[in-house]
């Protein structure tokens, strides 16, 4: 493993948001994401992937997928090859069928399929720079993390499957990382003892959504409003963007959801 791929990145995809994510999935009703707000903020993130080093395709909004700006969920890139994820949701599946032929156009390596009998949610792998963890989740079978495992220890990935925190949909809700063996977590996921091998920073109380950053290159990109946790992260002395993020959460999304980087 490359002890930078975790967060050196070039290339990224990434979908507008459509009129039609007000059906999209979440958890708990706080309400329908306004699209044009949600645009808006897509923009906004999209600015500051570009401003981080990286060179994004944009892809138009897909009406018949309220999720598909959450990219991230339909497949894994790595310096090795990407893989075509299965996501787990019903409504989701068909997401992947316009994502592949994307990536057999700008991703530069091997483009391989989960095989049918299991589904991962990108959200679910969180890669480090040691080792890359699956979570099992509602969304991502064990069968389908068991596979995912195989073609990453193919690649030379150490991986470990865990679970996802049931309270959140996915793994990557609950942590992100930030390279040189950092993590950036939620107190519970560190109750799990899932990072005994890394140095952590916590994010603040009542910040957990904050977890769900994203470092690309040199840059953090985190949600705006978690000012407790930003502090705590200036101790990277790395330039951090604050994004809006509220039509995402609606949907349960964070940063990382919405972009496939590589
Ligand atoms: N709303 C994002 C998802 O449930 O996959």
């Amino acid at each position: 493993m490359d002890g930078q791929s975790c967060y050196r990145f070039t290339r990224a995809i990434a979908r507008t948001p459509g009129d039609s994510c007000v059906d999209g999935l979440r958890n708990q009703e706080s309400g329908a994401p306004d699209p044009d707000r949600f645009r808006n903020q897509h923009r906004v993130y999209l600015d500051v992937l570009v401003r981080a080093g990286v060179d994004v395709t944009v892809l138009p909004p897909d009406e018949d997928f309220p999720d598909s700006v959450f990219v991230e969920d339909t497949a894994l890139c790595l310096p090795e090859g990407a893989v075509v994820l299965r996501p787990g949701a019903p409504s989701r599946r068909g997401e992947t069928a316009a994502i592949e032929p994307v990536l057999q156009q700008h991703f530069d390596g091997e483009v391989r399929f989960l095989p049918p009998d299991g589904q991962v949610d990108g959200g679910d792998v969180l890669v480090t720079e040691r080792e890359v963890l699956i979570g099992v989740s509602s969304r991502t079978s064990a069968a389908g993390a068991s596979s995912l495992k195989t073609i990453l220890e193919h690649w030379g990935y150490p991986t470990r499957i865990t679970h996802s925190p049931g309270s959140v949909l996915h793994l990557k809700s609950d942590c992100a990382s930030l390279g040189c063996g950092i993590v950036l977590s939620t107190p519970r996921l560190v109750a799990s003892g899932l990072f005994e091998e890394y140095l952590v920073i916590q994010v603040a109380e009542g910040e957990d959504a904050a977890a769900n950053a994203l470092r690309v290159n040199d840059t953090i990109i985190m949600a705006e409003g978690y000012g407790q946790t930003a502090e705590a992260l200036d101790a990277l002395a790395l330039p951090i963007e604050q994004v809006p993020n509220s039509e995402a959460a609606r949907l349960d999304g964070g940063l990382s959801c919405m972009s496939l980087r590589f």
